[in-house]
């Protein structure tokens, strides 16, 4: 039982993601910030630990062979900062390839702060780019970290350049690195003149050794070469002087942008970033909802606006990812359930919004780094998983009193859609049910026509279709067929501002034929290319066609 208060437990709370181009370092970093936080022993657990999920889950093998990550999860730590005040961390998962982006998407929907990893040589990448959009729409503020400054990297003015000139984000540098790959001396901090020398790994050494302790600049001659030392105190004074100090305000705002540098691998500046983390990101913020007991329930009545403090006593929140239970022999799955208020206890009883269905939650899953354990409490911005038979959809929103509900979870318009088939015919009942629930987890995304048996599943991305195959096969018994299907592009359709249902019914039986409808019953209009798209939209103005719907 916890001593300190609702507002308090909230406060030392720090949920974030860490955002990547593929190879950027994005594992490795969540491995050495969970070394950092003392939540793992050594390095490689995170990397092992993927690899016992994987023997134990057969369609991980995916994963494996093709060497990205899947599946988004949350790892949890408590470590204090040198206030001495204990922070817990939930690090979210996100998988860096691009076909799972809408995962990630979702993920980051649950984050209050993004850590975006920088190659140091690259800078920034294609899928750095969107993620950070994503950020930015969401208002997620960014730390930046810039990695690999074991190898040689590009000059880091220009790296700051490039974050000022494409993020339009004012980029303010907490350190600043003494050159890098081979001449790697280390980095010092802008404002105390503190220099934090860099070790480099023996010749023939295959273990790492510490790096030495901080020492103000003005007395680290040895670590330097000729000429090296008085270089890098005349180009701190000027960057010092060139950019902007850290605000914290406009940093929250999502106007600036913390650079700090390191090597992930080298386990060189995560120290610093930790700390930068438990300082600076945001605790769990107050949240916009709308109050209103779910359909078909006595009192059901027009939803009102409010907003949920992360103090207020009733526990809520919101289901960002389902998870297929790891271990094969059971058909459980997990919710991802971010927690935006109250005190949650193991046994309570939470009502789901939109279909007042309530739920005992009686073996609430805590992710630590190494392990997994029964939640006993938990407060705004943590995550839980909560077991259960399908019942738990993403979006769907929880609380005590069932009257809570959080929008803005999106789904996107799948790029890809094709029909599937299931071998044997015998088995297409099954088929449906599959189906649905994949769809479900958010794996994929399943459309019924209005005419017809068949089934339209869409995807973002093609390796979405691989893991949906695996997973039909392995875990369902069903062997399926894709199929192209004769559509191009979905789209979800509603009045526009100044139309009624009856355009859109009007709409909806002039294009019967390519109608269908969503997991949620939601009408899409399937059509079959984006010339149609454009054709429809321009002949039907009363109709939005829209890319993206937010569920919840
Ligand atoms: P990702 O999750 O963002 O895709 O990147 P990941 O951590 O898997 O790192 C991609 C590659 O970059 C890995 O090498 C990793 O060891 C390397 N790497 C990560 N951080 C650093 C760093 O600070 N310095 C250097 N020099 N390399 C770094 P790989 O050869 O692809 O994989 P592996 O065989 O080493 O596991």
């Amino acid at each position: 039982m916890s001593k300190l208060t609702l507002n308090e437990e909230a406060l030392r709370r720090r949920t974030f993601a860490i955002i990547a181009h593929p190879d950027a370092g994005k594992t490795t970093l969540t491995e050495h910030i969970l070394l950092a936080g003392g939540a793992i022993r050594a390095a490689g657990a995170v990397r092992a630990r993927g690899e016992n999920r994987r023997t134990q889950s057969d369609w991980m093998k995916i994963e494996k062979e093709r060497g990205i990550s899947v599946s988004a999860s949350v790892m949890t730590f408590e470590h204090a900062g040198a206030d001495g005040v204990a922070k817990m961390f939930n690090l979210l998962d996100t998988p860096g390839h691009e076909d799972f982006s809408e995962d990630t998407y979702r993920t980051l929907t649950a984050a209050d702060c993004a850590i975006m990893v920088l190659d140091a040589a690259k800078g920034i990448e294609p899928q750095t780019l969107k993620l950070f959009e994503v950020c930015r729409l969401r208002d997620i503020p960014i730390i930046t970290f810039i990695n690999k400054l074991d190898r040689e990297a590009q000059d880091p003015m220009a790296l700051l350049d490039e974050i000022a000139s494409k993020l339009q984000l004012d980029p303010a540098p907490i350190w600043w690195p003494a050159q890098s790959g081979n001449r790697l001396r280390g980095m010092v901090q802008m404002g105390t003149g503190l220099f934090q020398p860099y070790a480099r790994k023996p010749a023939g050494s295959a273990e790492d050794v510490p790096h030495p302790d901080a020492l103000p600049l003005s007395e680290a001659q040895s670590y330097f070469e000729e000429g090296e030392h008085a270089e890098l105190m005349e180009a701190a004074e000027l960057v010092e002087g060139g950019y902007p100090a850290f605000d914290r305000q406009a940093f929250l705002e999502g106007h600036m942008t913390p650079v700090l540098w390191g090597s992930a691998l080298r386990h060189f500046g995560i120290d610093e970033l930790l700390a930068a983390i438990g300082d600076w990101a945001p605790p769990p913020k107050i949240m916009k909802a709308l109050k209103a007991a779910p359909a078909g329930t006595r009192n059901a009545a027009e939803p009102v606006p409010t907003t949920i403090a992360p103090g207020t006593d009733e526990v809520t929140g919101f289901v960002f990812k389902v998870q297929a239970n790891m271990d094969p022999n059971h058909r459980d799955r997990i919710a991802m359930f971010r927690m935006a208020s109250g005190s949650f206890k193991r046994g309570m009883k939470l009502k789901v919004q939109n279909t007042g269905k309530q739920l005992s939650v009686n073996a609430p899953i805590m992710f630590f780094a190494s392990d997994r354990e029964l939640a006993e409490d938990a407060y705004a911005g943590d995550v839980i998983g909560i077991p259960n038979h399908g019942v738990l959809r993403v979006g769907d929103s929880l609380s005590e009193s069932g009257m809570i509900r959080f929008a803005g979870l999106p789904n996107f318009a799948p790029e890809i859609l094709q029909r599937v088939r299931v071998k044997d015919p015998l088995k297409a009942k099954h088929l449906k049910k599959a189906l649905d629930g994949l769809a479900e987890e958010g794996v994929t995304q399943l459309f019924r026509p209005e005419l017809g048996s068949d089934f339209i599943v869409g995807a973002v991305g093609q390796l979405q279709f691989e893991v949906m195959a695996d997973r039909l096969g392995e875990e369902y018994g069903l062997e399926v067929i894709f199929e192209p299907s004769p559509f191009a592009e979905a789209r979800w359709i509603a009045p526009t501002a100044d139309a009624t249902k009856a355009d859109v019914e009007d709409f909806m039986s002039k294009y019967r034929g390519q109608m269908a409808t969503d997991i949620d019953d939601d009408p899409v209009f399937l059509a079959k290319s984006s010339w149609e798209t454009g054709y429809v939209g321009e002949r039907f103005p009363k109709v939005a066609f829209t890319k993206t719907k937010e569920r919840g």
